[in-house]
């Protein structure tokens, strides 16, 4: 049985002080103790998240890291500097990144496999373009996208896979329940049965029920709805 994840995407948002009160009202909810709940933060909200998550249930992790350890590698944070600030997760391969800084399949497959090494569980994220899904071609693109991502890495280790259509990414048309689920079907095929595989795209807290009771979509990835606490609060209670 995989446990529901539910991650916070905050992307470029967020101070340190706005980081703290959205961690604080939700630490207090009472959780149902059958889910996960992750927080990907801006580097610059770490350090706040490791002081004020230290006890309790809430995880947390950053957004992107290089796949060197160390380095001449100006601007990038590697995994054991991620390590030193608490993170258990790293999402890799968005499609922002992969659109706005060059990252590859070659790049995210170095990166997952850098991560799988030091412990660090990856957030995957695949996803087809609105171009690539009316051509039919959705299923050729996340197969192609999660082999090279996985290729040579060791799958018996915590991984997460994100299936986020990139026409679904903060457009507000989010993939209805069955679009995700046929997605996530073609990549459970590609993947060892405890590998969590998240729906991202859109999500809100209207349709996180008919997404989490699809056989195959394990949790969420969220964005935009993931930068309001009381919008994160229902998406996590759900
Ligand atoms: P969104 O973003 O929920 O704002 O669509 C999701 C993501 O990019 O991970």
């Amino acid at each position: 049985m995989r446990t529901p994840l539910l991650v916070a995407n905050w992307k470029m948002n967020k101070t340190m002080a706005e980081a703290r009160v959205f961690v604080q009202q939700l630490q207090t909810l009472t959780l149902p103790a059958d889910r996960t709940v992750v927080i990907c933060a801006p580097f610059t909200c770490l350090s706040t998240l490791q002081t004020e998550l230290s006890v309790g249930p809430i995880a947390y992790g950053a957004q992107t890291m290089h796949w060197a350890e160390r380095g001449a590698f100006t601007g990038e944070i590697s995994a054991p500097l991620l390590l030193e600030l608490g993170c258990r997760y790293v999402i890799i391969g968005h499609s922002e990144r992969r659109r706005d800084c060059n990252e590859t399949d070659v790049t995210v497959n170095k990166k997952v496999q850098t991560a799988l090494h030091y412990s660090l569980i990856p957030i995957v994220c695949v996803g087809e373009s609105l171009q690539q899904r009316q051509a039919n071609a959705t299923d050729q693109i996340i197969r192609q996208q999660v082999t090279a991502a996985l290729a040579n890495c060791d799958l018996t280790k915590p991984l997460v896979i994100a299936y986020e259509p990139i026409w679904a990414i903060g457009t507000g048309l989010a993939a209805t329940a069955q679009q995700a689920q046929a997605a996530h079907s073609v990549i459970r095929q590609l993947t060892t049965p405890q590998i969590q595989i998240i729906y991202g795209g859109s999500v809100t807290p209207a349709d996180i029920a008919a997404v989490m009771v699809q056989p195959d979509i394990d949790g969420v990835l969220v964005g935009g709805a993931s930068l309001l606490p009381a919008d994160f609060t229902k998406i996590v209670s759900y």
